[in-house]
């Protein structure tokens, strides 16, 4: 029988090195995992060579610009990565009908809404970061309507690559005093959650049922960055370090951020039956699993 190919690109960051531990769980697909040292996605080229070569079933874009201070003084790179290379995906896709997962994020909303936001809730990014992902989901949607799942995550930590949890605990080892934000509102995501997630979804196009379109998936729950780090500290037994709460304004970066960014699941959880554990079970997932090498 031949294997279903799905290429993951972006590997080595913290999204696709979640979907690389997930491998021998799925042993109908023949995974290729590719970063920027192997298939740099600028090169629309290279980009095209490779889909050539491997008629990819399934693509799952994990690759990024996500540094978001930086990018408000980067921004060409930023675009360039999170714009014009999800375009070369998705000429590629359509010619070799791959189906494409790309991944979003909650930073395309402002933050004024009161309420959960929904896949069809008005965009209105606030910075480089947020606007250059936006232009790739509508240049994918332009390319790829039938064909493409975008799934909009938001505050995403992993035991690998560099995320909050990870910065939380090496400064609570390290200094006795931490000073957090207290008013912006949102959900963090574990990154094994959202990589089987994702795979959930290939399963379901593998039985013929697929579903293009926009979706919404985080941990279940709200926090703001303040409590976040309490959880974190508490899971991981940091206790010699005071974590004092600060506002948005008593803590400027060059980024501006929404302050509410919670996401609402129904859609992703209807349409492809997607789990979404509580925010808090899976960081102590992730803190039990990997507590000892962060
Ligand atoms: N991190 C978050 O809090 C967050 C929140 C919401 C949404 N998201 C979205 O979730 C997805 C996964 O994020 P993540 O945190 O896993 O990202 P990440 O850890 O920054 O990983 C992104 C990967 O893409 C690679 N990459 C960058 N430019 C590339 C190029 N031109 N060609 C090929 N690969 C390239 C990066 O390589 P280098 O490291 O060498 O640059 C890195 O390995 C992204 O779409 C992101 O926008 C993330």
């Amino acid at each position: 029988m031949t294997r279903k190919v799905v290429l993951i690109t972006g590997a080595n960051g913290q999204l696709g090195s979640e979907i690389r531990l997930l491998e021998n769980q799925y042993p109908q697909f023949a995974f290729t995992f590719t970063d920027i040292q192997e298939l740099d996605l600028q090169n629309s080229q290279a980009v095209f060579d490779c889909f050539s070569r491997l008629k990819p079933d399934y693509l799952i874009n994990c690759a990024a610009y996500t540094a978001v201070d930086k990018a408000e003084s980067d921004v060409e790179l930023c675009y360039s990565i999170n714009s014009a290379a999800v375009r070369n995906l998705a000429l590629a896709a359509k010619q070799q009908n791959t189906i494409v997962l790309h991944v979003s994020t909650d930073y395309v909303f402002d933050g004024k809404q009161a309420r959960p936001y929904r896949e069809n809730d008005a965009v209105c990014p606030v910075s480089v970061y947020g606007k250059s992902k936006l232009q790739g989901e509508q240049v994918l949607n332009e390319i790829c309507p039938s064909s493409s799942v975008i799934v909009r995550t938001a505050w995403l930590y992993s035991a690998f690559g560099n995320n909050f949890v990870k910065t939380m605990i090496r400064l609570g080892r390290e200094k006795s005093e931490l000073r957090v934000v207290n008013d912006q509102w949102g959900s963090p995501t574990y990154g094994a959650d959202l990589a089987e997630a994702l795979m959930k979804i290939v399963l379901s196009a593998e039985d013929g049922h697929f579903t293009p379109g926009i979706y919404h998936f985080s941990n279940e729950g709200k926090c703001s960055w303040y409590e976040f780090a309490q959880k974190i500290h508490q899971l991981a037994g940091i206790t010699n370090c005071k974590i004092i709460p600060v506002t948005t304004a008593e803590y400027p970066t060059a980024a501006q951020r929404p302050s509410f960014s919670l996401l609402d699941k129904s859609k992703i959880r209807k349409d492809y039956g997607v789990a979404v554990p509580l925010w808090t079970d899976s960081l102590e997932t992730c803190l039990s699993k990997f507590n000892n090498c962060i």
